[in-house]
């Protein structure tokens, strides 16, 4: 057994310590034998000892957590103040906490009392400031002599089971994938997974038995046992089907589950759901976190981009666990940040996958008209691919595309004999009704919603093909004359897609005074998630909430050289036959935000005309509305 004893200076952590180590029968280390001599001797000339002075000191103890573990156990005492140093210290799952609180005026008379000992009774203050409230473990009121204090901690240490400090319910791909990766980090977590007869059967025992390497899991079918083995405030995490099944499972789990736990929706449900599930929750007085997770099967388990919002509070509780499971950004700063209020988090994550959505539909229309159209095999497409892929134009999605294109089965490509209907789960069709909300103009993210509802008409597609005689047509130019201009156009119909989607965002956090960071916001996305990518890392470094994301350092250049290539990249597709939903949808919205005189005073005239609806004049500015008889 592995016991740390913690608390501010005063607290009497090393006799408790000392007590416990005799009647555990195990050796006894205090934090004060590991200081380096330079610590001692700043801290008795009164000075306090920063983060940096710290990691050596925390270092050399958790090294011998490490050490007296293999032997059989130890009993530390450390002041372990921060969160960060308690994890430092975290070297195996079975480690038991024990903080030592209580009033400030009692912890001071006793470290008035104290004599001999390097610390300064005033540096107490800072101690406390600098506290924070433990994520795991006993929280001891110091109030009471050392035997009872004993008595409590061996009170504790015998009745509450050693529980787990995470709960993952769902082990569907990225549920198992999740709780594989937080065990991996040293979290250990119970894995739940519902009983179906014949259907679903010992699931969650399963991947506990494939992973031997992870003794700190543990399987559960029955959902009390599952919830009873977990440390309180309880933290689970559901990653199940968005929809009625979110509902249905909290129905099961809020009557088992106590004041101050915590539950994560970590799917990909709608953010309005989210936000009556933040409600509901809080009103029996539990966190609720909506959570978006990307990054797929492989993000999961290795490192996705986490998108939590909802109650800060309970954020509090696991931003050091999803810290640690997340992808790492360039600086190796966790992946992750506490979005927002209310359902933020699932909104950011729709909007993501919109953004994804359009990202990939650009893709398959390129590929098609490169391999249609200019006549190019699929392993010269995926060279084109791969080529851009090693420049600013670097995407996940660019690099999976290019990839895909290489595939065979049976030495035919894979990708011709895949049906060419493409499924959705409802995220990009739920971005473009809230951006129908709240007017904002989406019609190139929109088109790539409409596009996979056109392909799922595979039967009507191919008996108009006939009725219509619909066949491409070979492009007569040379490849090598249009690939700069093909290369600018893409580029183009990425950036159009993400200022799309960060307009919409920006415009409901403004509306919901979310007060959403979109700095931080793409700095999560520049890695572990699906739309990653190096225009990702541009926004991350430029955004501004002031001015348009079309007029951003290194974007506004691409928008004047590649308007052009955009439109003739188009204006060639449609002509020899292809849809280009996407891309064409793109400069259309381009162009008319740029268009200073639109085509407006038509249908203004058209409905004074018909209707007798009024319109403004150009040459009144007092906005003055007027009414003219047309016949
Ligand atoms: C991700 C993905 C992931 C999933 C979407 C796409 O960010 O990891 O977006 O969430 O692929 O659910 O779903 P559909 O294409 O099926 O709508």
């Amino acid at each position: 057994m592995l016991v740390i004893v913690t608390g501010v200076s005063g607290t009497g952590k090393s006799t408790l310590g000392a007590l416990l180590a005799e009647r555990l029968g195990l050796p006894f280390f205090d934090a004060d034998q590991f200081h380096p001599a330079a610590n001692v001797a700043k801290m008795s000339a009164g000075h306090p000892l920063t983060d940096e002075d710290r990691i050596p000191w925390l270092q050399a103890m958790a090294d011998q957590l490490v050490e007296s573990g293999k032997s059989g156990g130890a009993v530390l005492t450390c002041s372990a103040l921060k969160n960060s140093y308690r994890k430092m210290l975290s070297v195996s799952p079975s480690i038991r906490w024990i903080h030592l609180t209580g009033d400030r005026d009692l912890i001071w008379e006793r470290m008035s009392a104290r004599q001999n000992h390097f610390m300064k009774a005033g540096m107490l203050d800072s101690q406390i400031a600098l506290w924070e409230k433990p994520l795991t473990g006993y929280l001891l009121d110091i109030t009471g002599t050392p035997e009872q204090l004993l008595d409590a901690s061996l009170h504790y240490l015998k009745t509450q089971p050693m529980n787990m400090q995470m709960g993952v319910i769902g082990m569907g791909v990225m549920g198992k994938s999740l709780a594989l990766n937080l065990a991996e980090k040293g979290v250990s977590v119970s894995l739940y997974n519902r009983y179906v007869a014949g259907k679903e059967e010992g699931v969650a025992q399963k991947v506990v038995d494939e992973n031997p390497e992870f003794s700190n899991t543990a399987a559960f079918e029955d959902l009390q046992k599952f919830v009873d083995s977990l440390e309180k405030p309880r933290r689970i995490l559901m990653m199940i089907p968005a929809g009625a099944a979110i509902d249905a499972q909290l129905d099961a789990l809020i009557p088992i589950l106590e004041k101050d736990d915590l539950v994560i929706d970590g799917g990909n449900s709608f953010y309005k759901d989210s936000e009556r599930r933040v409600e509901r929750l809080r009103e029996v007085g539990m966190h609720f976190l909506p959570m978006g997770v990307s990054g797929g099967e492989e993000g999961a388990r290795k490192g996705p981009s986490i998108m939590p919002g909802g109650n800060a509070e309970g954020y509090a509780m696991v931003e050091d666990f999803l810290g640690r499971i997340s992808a790492k950004d360039k600086d190796g700063k966790p992946c992750v940040t506490y979005v927002g209020p209310g359902g933020s988090g699932h909104f950011i994550k729709m909007v993501h996958n919109s953004i994804e959505y359009g990202e990939m539909q650009v893709l398959a229309e390129l590929t098609h008209l490169l391999r249609f159209g200019f006549g190019c095999t699929a392993e010269q497409v995926s060279a084109i691919f791969a080529d851009w892929g090693k420049g600013e134009l670097k995407s996940f999605l660019l690099e999976i595309t290019a990839d895909l294109l290489l595939f065979k089965e049976d030495g035919a490509l894979l990708l011709d004999k895949i049906l060419d209907q493409a499924g959705q789960k409802g995220t990009g069709a739920w971005s473009l009704t809230t951006a129908l909300e709240y007017g904002i103009p989406y019609s190139p993210l929109a088109e790539s919603v409409n596009a996979r509802g056109v392909s799922g008409e595979k039967a009507m597609r191919v008996a108009f093909s006939k009725t219509f005689q619909h066949e491409f047509q070979k492009v007569e130019d040379s490849l090598e004359s249009w690939l700069p201009k093909i290369k600018a156009a893409y580029s183009l119909a990425r950036i159009i897609n993400h200022e799309v989607g960060f307009r919409l965002m920006k415009t409901v956090s403004d509306t919901k005074d979310w007060k959403l960071n979109f700095n931080e916001i793409s700095r999560i996305w520049t890695n572990g998630c699906i739309i990653r990518s190096g225009l990702m890392e541009n926004i991350s470094a430029n955004y501004s909430d002031s001015v348009s994301f079309f007029e951003t350092a290194g974007v506004k250049e691409q928008v004047i050289s590649g308007r052009k290539a955009l439109a003739e990249l188009v204006g060639l597709g449609l002509t020899h036959g292809f849809a280009l939903p996407v891309m064409s949808a793109g400069i259309n919205y381009l162009l008319g935000r740029i268009t200073a005189e639109s085509s407006a005073s038509v249908i203004q005239a058209q409905r004074d005309y018909f209707g007798a609806h009024t319109y403004q004049r150009k040459d009144d500015a007092s906005g003055k509305f007027y009414h003219t008889n047309w016949i």
